[in-house]
């Protein structure tokens, strides 16, 4: 389980760290409140302040960092079950994680809807549009046509409902850089069987962690790098992750050029 906190080494802000939190620095988009952004109703008022940040979150326009390139290499040993992110960066999918291994609970930019005829258009008929400032258009009715990001209020996606055999079945549960938050999201770290232990790499002690931790539950509190690295040289794998990493950003250099 993966929230904000794994894509701010990335160079993308979280959105509630203070200070540098997306939600401390919107002032620029003129909305009433934070979360705003990402509600229907304002959108629908006012949809600029959402494509203003989408064009700041143009894929590509970030690389995955050590902490997506580890979830990848749990990925490679047969070890990951499934990656449960809150992120829309899409930085997972970039890392190499099949999209069969993903379910991305808030949505991304890979697909979009149009809000007033509900046809769906790959993300990328959409990426000229919002880099040019322009409101994307259905070429049908001319609704605005939105990225399939989850609102606050709308459905999480199908994929989510994995979770009911997935944390059933899960003997490890990570969980790294989220502030457990928001709902129903944060609700999954409940959802493993009390024999398994939960690992939390993140800043500050979060969720349950933070007021009835379990007797397997461990915490590694810190900078998410920091707290990677140190597991994964305990687990012996620091020269894997390195070649690994080296393939993948020469693979990435490749494809920029
Ligand atoms: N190292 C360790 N922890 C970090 C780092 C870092 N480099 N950067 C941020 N964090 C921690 C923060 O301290 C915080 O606990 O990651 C967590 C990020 O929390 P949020 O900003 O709330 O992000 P997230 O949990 O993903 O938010 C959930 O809120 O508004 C919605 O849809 C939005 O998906 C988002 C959801």
């Amino acid at each position: 389980m993966v929230g904000a906190g794994i894509s701010t080494p990335s160079g993308i802000p979280d959105f509630r760290s203070p200070g540098s939190g997306l939600y401390n620095n919107l002032q620029q988009y003129n909305i009433p409140y934070p979360e705003a952004i990402f509600e229907l109703g304002f959108f629908f008022h006012n949809p600029k302040p959402f494509f203003t940040l989408a064009k700041e979150l143009y894929p590509g326009h970030y690389r995955p960092n050590v902490t997506h390139y580890f979830l990848r290499l749990l990925h490679d040993k047969e070890l990951l079950l499934r990656l449960y992110t809150q992120n829309i960066d899409g930085l997972e999918r970039a890392s190499g994680i099949p999209a069969s291994k993903l379910v991305e609970a808030h949505g991304s930019f890979a697909s979009a809807t149009c809000t007033v005829c509900r046809r769906s258009f790959p993300g990328e008929d959409m990426w000229a549009d919002v880099m040019a400032d322009r409101l994307p258009c259905c070429p049908v009715c001319t609704g605005i046509v939105k990225p399939d990001i989850v609102f606050f209020g709308e459905p999480l996606p199908a994929r989510f409902l994995l979770h009911v055999a997935d944390f059933a079945l899960a003997d490890l549960l990570l969980i790294l850089g989220t502030s457990l938050e928001v709902e129903p999201f944060a609700s999954l770290s409940e959802a493993v069987q009390k024999s398994v232990p939960r690992l939390l790499i993140n800043r500050d002690l979060v969720g349950s962690f933070a007021w009835s931790s379990r007797s397997k539950d461990v915490a590694q509190l810190g900078d998410v790098v920091q707290g990677v690295e140190r597991l994964v040289d305990l687990l012996g794998w620091t020269q894997e992750l390195q070649d690994l990493i080296q393939k993948e950003t020469g693979k990435l250099d490749g494809q920029d050029r």
